[in-house]
């Protein structure tokens, strides 16, 4: 039985990787640490602490007060650290709380765990697992070579390369203490739960609501695109059966422009409301709602400051070694989530007020 601290457990990937962990693992232990940023919704885990499986405790990643007294109180035997400042444009306009969060909070949590731990943490089945991403290696031009484990670090934006520096750090908390570590680089995650500053929902929200869609440039920007539920499994496979001191790429396989996935996504939609008239009387602002189509919401504006080309993911030692392949296509993958923002309204309602709506309106000018 693991003891686990999930750091950033109220956020969109912590969230889906917390109702992930209790239906796999049940006789786990789980506990959220999580400060409740703006992007941190307690909402979302709200069936699993109300029903007790999950402990939730508001706190930052760099009060070492709070950190130390849940280690040593719970027991911990394992960190999943997901709490980030995770949004790239945020840290265009302000990298300041990026570094805050991302490379001293990070740091903060390793001391922890590391003199919480002390000697001998590895053989306990101690282990902090690091959440990253593929933006700390930088762009891809058309034709490249995927981006493997070993690849050079070339962060563009304040965002990758405050996650490039947390990388490094835990490699430092390795070498030079000894922590037990592992770390996965993972590509664009979409799925229930995520934060609308984000494109796949703000794209699903944008055309419910019949708002102009912001595509940066020309839109023919490309990611790896993997369901957050592949993602959570794939943490779960290298917390089981990778040895402490490795580093997992781990992506969907499928390489989109911004413009294509916005596309499908709205096809998704179209087709919804073209079948359901209780769609077309709820969200009446729609184009898909007048027998129009979404694609009609596509603005384009001026492109993010650094904005990264191309990623992709060479996955090959995920799926060599633990046999990791992602469980869902992109198709059915964005079918689900539309779906579940379709049936979740009061969440996503709850979130976009208040200080989003000021962002917005900063970030777009629309
Ligand atoms: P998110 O912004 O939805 O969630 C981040 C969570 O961290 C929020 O609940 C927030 O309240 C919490 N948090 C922020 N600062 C904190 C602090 N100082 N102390 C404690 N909690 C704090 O982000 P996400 O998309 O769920 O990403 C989670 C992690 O996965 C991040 O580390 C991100 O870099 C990484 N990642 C994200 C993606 C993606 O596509 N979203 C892909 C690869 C890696
Ligand atoms: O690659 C992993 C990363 O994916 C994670 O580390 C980040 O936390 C996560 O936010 C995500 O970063 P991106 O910048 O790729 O995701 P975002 O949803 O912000 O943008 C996806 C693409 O869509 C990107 O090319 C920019 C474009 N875009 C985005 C927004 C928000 C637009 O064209 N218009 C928009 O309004």
């Amino acid at each position: 039985m693991r003891r686990l601290l999930v750091t950033g457990g109220a956020g969109f990937i912590g969230a889906n990787f917390c109702h992930y962990w209790s239906e796999q693992h049940p006789t786990d232990r789980v506990v959220v640490l999580d400060a409740l940023t703006y992007a941190g919704n307690p909402e979302s885990i709200a069936s699993l602490t109300e029903s007790r499986r999950v402990r939730f405790v508001r706190a930052d990643i760099a009060d070492r007060a709070q950190v130390d007294a849940l280690l040593t109180e719970e027991h911990i035997d394992t960190i999943v650290n997901f709490a980030a400042e995770s949004h790239v444009d945020r840290s265009i306009e302000d990298a300041a709380v990026f570094l805050r969060t991302n490379v001293l909070g990070t740091q903060a949590l390793l001391e922890a765990a590391s003199d919480s731990w002390g000697l001998g943490a590895a053989e306990r089945g101690c282990r902090f697992h690091h959440v990253s991403t593929d933006e700390v290696y930088g762009s891809l031009a058309a034709g490249e070579a995927a981006f493997t484990e070993t690849s050079p670090y070339a962060p563009s934006s304040p965002y990758a390369a405050s996650k490039a520096a947390a990388d490094h750090l835990v490699r430092a908390y390795g070498r030079t203490y000894g922590l037990p570590f592992t770390i996965s680089n993972c590509s664009n995650n979409y799925g229930p739960y995520q934060f609308p500053e984000k494109l796949l929902p703000l794209c699903v929200l944008n055309a419910l609501e019949g708002r102009p869609l912001p595509i940066y440039g020309d839109g023919l920007q490309i990611r790896d695109w993997l369901h957050v539920a592949d993602h959570c499994r794939a943490i779960d496979l290298i917390l089981q059966a990778s040895p402490a001191g490795e580093t997992w790429n781990v992506g969907g396989a499928t390489q989109d422009p911004t413009i294509a996935v916005v596309g499908a996504v709205w096809d998704v939609l179209d087709e919804a409301f073209a079948a359901q008239r209780e769609l077309r009387e709820r969200f009446g602002r729609s184009p898909a709602a007048q027998g129009g189509s979404a694609r009609t919401l596509v603005t384009h504006v001026r492109d993010r400051p650094g904005h990264d080309r191309r990623y992709a993911v060479d996955a090959r030692k995920i799926r060599e070694r633990l046999g990791f392949v992602p469980g869902k296509s992109l198709s059915t993958g964005l079918r689900e989530t539309v779906r579940w923002y379709l049936e979740h309204e009061p969440w996503w309602r709850a979130v976009v007020s208040g200080s989003y709506r000021e962002w917005y309106a900063r970030q777009y000018r629309l």
